[in-house]
């Protein structure tokens, strides 16, 4: 029988032992994370998920198992038994503890020590400051999960989970577990395809969410209902994307927003207390958060997202040109002219003017000027219109500034708030543009000008909102589509509008954002037939088609659906903020590439031709076939 693990148990981490703890008799076990060789003296530091503990081999106080500390390299695993003692002081009176350190007080004299298994040379140093590609860290990823970054993200994260459990759990929640394998459905992202052996020439897909079937375990009557679970999407990725992450999906019976809401806070205000030890209290002493319309969060930030930690608040000029009928700028005149045919609508526009004041402690020079320039034409602007502020409100370094009338310059002055060394910068035309451009380049400047930290949250300023009443349709090319999932609510005075001004309906759909970043987008929903009806006109659904998309869902729904709701949380990105990272693959063990690889195990892979055959499936082209690492 092994001496070590058999009969020696582990008495403590390499994180634990403190100053109380000298004099004990303790047995670790860890992986070698340095060794360092003082005359004859062989100190090592020993390292588990907790911590570090500093190991002696020192042949003067015990016959210290030297001929081990001599052998073992970097990322051996290796057991010792020794003595807790304190790390004493050099013989000038300084002392030689670690203040650094948790466990810097002490260190472990050895007495018997085992080696588990040696460790080729790691490939990069375990270590947090790392300049080592990233495609190299994910190859080897259960190296890098060594380093104690990534481990103390998976430990929050752990945490995280365990808060959501617990808070929900208390409050009734079931948690009740959804098939992954389902039928494909049309629209919302694209899914991923799963090849059925029994069934030749059918797929399932891989369920981008739960979210039908939660509404039917509504209409099961299971009344409140949660799940940490897997959703895929075949997207293209981002630094907050991956193609499958985890949500905590949420649906209740029997409420409205404001109670789905209340119930969502008291969730947030947990996680962030046990994952973080932050009390949310300090900044929203009562519990909620504000909440901000749709609407204006795109007139004043250009996205229903925005990160509320700074100003640089947009403002849209569009009404105040065509006031001035252009103002003497041919731009702005081709978009003024554009309301007096008559197609343009305030509430509706299809093209807009926005502005936003830089003020004039914030300077940019004239290359950062032509690299911010550089970006928005990458974002699809024909450029970046600007005009310095001078005395008396004049402008210069501005294309407008030869041809704009005094009046227009006057009120986009006011309508900004402009004064003498302020920069104004405009975006003008196709409104989703404008808006994208805006909303970018705000966040950019405020990097820029270190409003806010270029990563994460180092000031603990978290800033969260929810954004409301959005519009139930967006326009497209040929009438109206459902700007999120068609069952959600309209607002019941807007049901009305359903049949004569759909533009203008309004729903209970709400995100919630944190710093920026939207870490949770939910819905009342539609559980009346005969608005279902209306909505489904809208967008040119008939009720055939409809059946053949949501046959289920829409027969459920006429079999006693409850009034309902829920929401879901990027879990991962709540996870992404709270540590600070800076992209979503360091909360997550095993992540995905930009390019949707996994680079340790090499999926997605090419399979047998057998394999092929079993399923029914040939490859059309083998010429498009791409090896994984391939461009
Ligand atoms: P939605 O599509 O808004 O809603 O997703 C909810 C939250 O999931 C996160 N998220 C992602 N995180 C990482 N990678 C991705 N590819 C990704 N896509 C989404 C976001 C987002 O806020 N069924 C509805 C919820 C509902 O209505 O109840 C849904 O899935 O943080």
């Amino acid at each position: 029988m092994a001496r070590f693990i058999d009969e020696l148990k582990r008495t403590h981490t390499c994180g634990e032992l403190r100053e109380d703890d000298i004099g004990k008799e303790v047995i670790l076990f860890g992986w070698v994370h340095g060794r360092r060789n003082l005359g004859g003296v062989v100190f090592i530091d020993l390292r588990d998920r907790e911590g570090l503990t500093q190991l002696v081999f020192d042949p003067t106080d015990f016959e210290a198992p030297l001929e081990i500390a001599n052998e073992v390299r970097g990322e051996w695993v290796i057991g010792v038994r020794g003595k807790v003692r304190d790390r004493g002081a050099k013989s000038d009176g300084t002392s030689l503890r670690n203040d650094t350190m948790p466990t810097g007080a002490i260190e472990v004299i050895v007495e018997e020590a085992h080696v588990f298994n040696s460790a080729k040379t790691p490939p990069f140093p375990i270590e947090d400051e790392l300049d080592t590609y990233e495609d190299k860290r994910l190859e080897y990823r259960y190296l890098d999960l060594r380093r104690p970054k990534l481990q103390k993200n998976l430990i929050t994260r752990s945490k995280l989970n365990l808060a959501a459990r617990t808070y929900l759990a208390g409050k009734g929640f079931l948690e009740v577990e959804t098939p992954y394998l389902v039928k494909y459905t049309p629209g919302g992202a694209r899914n991923f395809l799963v090849p059925s052996r029994l069934y030749p020439s059918n797929f399932y897909a891989l369920a981008e969410s739960p979210q039908l079937y939660k509404q039917l375990l509504m209409v099961a009557g299971y009344d409140k209902y949660f799940q940490i679970v897997r959703c895929f999407r075949d997207e293209d990725l981002r630094i907050d994307r991956q193609p499958e992450f985890t949500q905590i999906d949420i649906e209740m019976s029997f409420i409205n927003q404001d109670d789905l809401f209340t119930m969502l806070e008291g969730l947030v205000f947990k996680l962030f207390k046990d994952g973080l030890g932050v009390d949310l209290h300090e900044r929203y002493p009562d519990g909620k958060f504000p909440r901000l319309p749709f609407d204006e969060s795109m007139r004043r930030f250009g996205n229903d997202k925005p990160d509320m930690r700074f100003a640089l608040e947009h403002v849209d000029l569009t009404e105040l040109v065509i006031e001035h009928k252009g103002g003497g700028v041919p731009l702005l005149a081709s978009i003024a002219e554009k309301f007096e045919n008559g197609t343009y609508r305030t509430e509706l526009p299809d093209e807009i003017v926005k502005a936003m004041r830089i003020p004039a402690e914030h300077k940019l020079s004239r290359k950062q000027l032509d690299e911010l320039e550089k970006a928005c034409k990458q974002m699809g602007s024909a450029g970046l219109a600007r005009a310095k502020v001078n005395e008396g409100g004049a402008w210069t370094q501005s294309a407008f500034a030869k041809s704009i009338t005094d009046d227009m310059r006057n009120a986009i002055n006011a309508a900004c708030g402009a004064e003498e060394g302020d920069l104004l910068l405009f975006q003008l035309g196709d409104v989703d543009r404008v808006h994208t451009v805006m909303a970018n380049l705000r966040v950019r400047l405020a990097k820029q000008f270190g409003l806010i930290p270029s990563v994460g949250t180092e000031d603990g300023d978290w800033n969260l909102l929810w954004v409301v009443d959005p519009p139930l349709f967006e326009k497209h090319e040929n009438g109206w589509a459902a700007a999120h999932h068609v069952f959600t609510r309209p607002h019941d005075g807007d049901v009305e509008k359903l049949g004569t001004d759909p533009g203008m309906v309004k729903c209970y759909r709400y995100d919630l954002v944190l710093n920026g970043f939207e870490i949770a987008g939910g819905s009342i929903r539609l559980h009346d037939p005969e608005v279902q009806k209306k909505v489904f006109e809208v967008i040119g659904l008939s009720e055939e088609e409809g059946r053949d998309k949501f046959g289920f869902l829409l027969d459920a729904l006429q079999h006693g659906a409850p009034p309902h709701g829920g929401i879901a949380f990027g879990m991962d990105r709540v996870a992404m903020l709270a540590c600070g990272t800076e992209s979503i693959r360091d909360v997550i063990a095993f992540p995905k590439t930009q390019r949707s690889n996994d680079l340790m195990t090499g999926a997605p892979g090419l399979v047998d031709e057998e394999q092929l055959t079993d399923l029914n499936i040939a490859i059309a082209d083998a010429s498009k076939t791409k090896v994984r690492g391939g461009a």
